[in-house]
């Protein structure tokens, strides 16, 4: 057995082994015979990822049952797009009968809660829920799980079933990804400083995922997700959305992207009850922030910036510099308290924002390089 694995561009570690796989199973099979006694069940598999478990499963349930499948995606490439799909449907006539879905791990619980919306439109007698591994300090939704197989930390696993980009269904343990630390970095800076322009090149340099709030914000009502239509009915009253919803937004965000080697926040935290709560957030996840990077530029030259940007942006609020400085009074008065907030904690780095964009890019380096 092979303690390191690599796939793609990362290194695995063996850490449940088929032997633990395979008691969990029988667990799994025995509680939910002991239930449904001698009925017929009809067990549905969630594609792709549940494909081994299922077979493994029903190899050991004892009395006869019927198998289907459905199919759902929530990825695009390796990012889950928040928003699940239904690819391919039930074949079975499932009226009358009793339900159990099979699922091989639940994670945010994106995925379960399309699957009780599909489930619960059907003439089912009842709906039961079994997942081989399971996430708690992820999981935040209210909704039942019947059987759970393995409750593991929040890791990032592969194997019997599961992938990493394609790669690793086909291995008979499971194995964790060999995190390095990971580099997280808040942007920091007035409105026209040039944070968008940097962040989209450090990115780049340091394979970091970009998190602009306003565009997670635009996403969520876009998409009209259950977090968009709360942020909009703040912001369809004039009012500020409050930092719970930015926050709850923001964990989704970041947890989109489970195999990062680390974040750029650009826009967030804007509070210091932001901060606290990402701080919280990340520590469950045994990371911190680096460090806050901020790009000091005058006043006035951000005027002239920003004048400059609205001929052409289209942005309303770009275009007099009357509501552009009501802009960095709001800026002033609530978030360059993160300044101390985190000069405090020895973790602010300020960086002449003045001057072309790779000498800008060149003194984010040498900070970042050493954080
Ligand atoms: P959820 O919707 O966030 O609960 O995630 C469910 C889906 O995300 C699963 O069906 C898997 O496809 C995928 N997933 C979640 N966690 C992992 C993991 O650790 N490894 C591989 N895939 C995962
Ligand atoms: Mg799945």
């Amino acid at each position: 057995m092979n303690n390191i694995i690599k796939l793609h561009d990362k290194f695995f570690n063996l850490f449940i082994t088929d032997e633990k796989i395979n008691q969990a199973i029988e667990s799994l099979v025995h509680q939910v015979h002991e239930d449904i006694e001698d009925e017929i069940p009809v067990f549905v598999g969630i594609l792709n990822g549940s494909f081994i478990f299922v077979a493994d499963f029903i190899r050991k349930y004892p009395t006869n049952c019927e198998i289907n499948f459905i199919r759902l995606a929530s990825y695009e490439g390796t990012i889950s797009s928040g928003t699940v799909n239904q690819i391919m449907g039930l074949t079975n006539d499932v009226t009358g009968k009793t339900v159990v879905i099979l699922e091989d791990i639940i994670d945010t619980g994106n995925t379960l809660a399309k699957i009780y919306d599909i489930f619960k439109t059907l003439p089912v007698k009842q709906l039961k829920l079994a997942t081989l591994f399971f996430k708690p300090d992820v999981f935040k939704k209210e909704l039942p799980i019947d059987y759970i197989g393995l409750s593991i930390p929040d890791r990032f696993i592969v194997g019997y079933g599961l992938d990493y980009n394609e790669l690793g269904r086909n291995l008979k343990d499971i194995y964790e990804l060999k995190t390095e630390n990971m580099k997280n970095i808040i942007l920091f800076g007035h409105p026209g400083a040039g944070k968008g322009t940097q962040a989209e090149l450090l990115k780049e340099r340091y394979q970091l995922i970009h998190i602009s709030t306003g565009d997670v914000f635009r996403f969520n009502i876009a998409n009209n997700t259950d977090l968009g239509r709360i942020a909009k009915s703040f912001m369809d009253n004039g009012e500020l959305v409050p930092d719970s919803v930015t926050i709850e937004m923001l964990k989704e965000e970041v947890n989109k992207y489970r195999t990062a080697n680390g974040f750029i926040f650009d826009g967030f935290p804007r509070t210091i009850s932001q901060a606290d709560a990402l701080e919280a957030f990340l520590a469950e996840k045994g990371e911190i922030i680096n460090g806050m990077v901020a790009l000091e530029v005058q006043e006035d030259i951000l005027v002239q910036r920003i004048l400059e940007r609205g001929k052409t942006s289209g942005r309303p609020d770009d275009q007099s510099e009357e509501k552009i400085r009501i802009r960095f009074n709001e800026y002033e008065n609530k978030t360059a308290v993160l300044k101390e907030y985190y000069q405090t904690k020895g973790k602010y780095y300020g960086i002449n924002g003045v001057g072309t964009i790779d000498e800008i890019t060149d003194r984010l380096k040498n900070v970042i390089d050493n954080l």
